[in-house]
């Protein structure tokens, strides 16, 4: 096979070619590629929203467990045995779903709290304890509770408690009060329908 020594003009020659190749190609038939999702009557807002895109809100500290050896006992610890057991058993979306949840509640509120409207303001001094079990065991892995305070309609003070009711993490619980802002009932979701 004979050689082909490639010299510069050689290359350069190659480009223009090239170059103009393409020029003709698109000169004619070929016509400018339609944008994705172009229908025709310009390109489709299909799935593109015209709201701002809402600002993230900033990341919240997360609630720090405290050590075992320094957990104290929760100051309202005696209420717990007065609560009510409401008789609900259902999954728990705290945790990533992991547990079921059963619920206690003040007396006193207990039938309100079972038939929640906006209209429902709970009294300062309300306890609402969401107790969390591993699936279908009876045992309390952790508590999650809730104090209703002086004030706004939705201010709760919000609590996390280990198997033997201390206090297990410290008063950073941003996380607990922002989603639960978003509660329908004044910062409590209630029992859902299918419970
Ligand atoms: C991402 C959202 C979210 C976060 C974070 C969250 N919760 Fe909840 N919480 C819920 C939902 C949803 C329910 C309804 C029952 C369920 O799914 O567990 C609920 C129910 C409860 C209840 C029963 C009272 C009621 O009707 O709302 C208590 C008490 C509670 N949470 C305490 C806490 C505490 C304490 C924290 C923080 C350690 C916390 N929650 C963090 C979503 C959240």
């Amino acid at each position: 096979m004979p050689r082909v020594r490639v010299s510069p003009s050689h290359g350069l020659c190659r480009a223009m070619t090239a170059a103009l190749l393409s020029l003709l190609a698109c000169g004619e038939s070929r016509r400018p590629r339609a944008p994705i999702g172009d229908d025709g009557w310009g390109p489709s807002l299909r799935g593109e929203s015209f709201a701002a895109p809402e600002p993230a809100p900033p990341p919240a500290p997360r609630a720090r467990p405290i050590p075992e050896e320094k957990r104290q006992p929760w100051a309202h610890a005696a209420v717990l045995d007065q609560l009510v057991d409401l008789r609900v058993r259902g999954a728990s979306e705290h945790d990533d779903d992991r547990y079921e949840r059963t619920l206690r509640v003040s007396p006193d509120q207990a039938d309100a709290y079972r038939h929640l409207t906006q209209a429902t303001v709970m009294p300062a001094g309300t306890v609402v304890v969401q107790r969390h079990h591993e699936p279908g065991q009876e045992a309390v892995a952790i508590r999650y509770a809730m104090v209703k305070e002086e004030g706004a309609p939705s201010a709760w003070q919000f609590v996390v408690l280990d198997e033997t009711l201390r206090v297990a993490a410290d008063a950073q619980l941003t996380l607990c009060a922002r989603c639960h802002r978003e509660a329908p009932f004044h910062g409590l979701f209630g029992i859902p329908a299918s419970e």
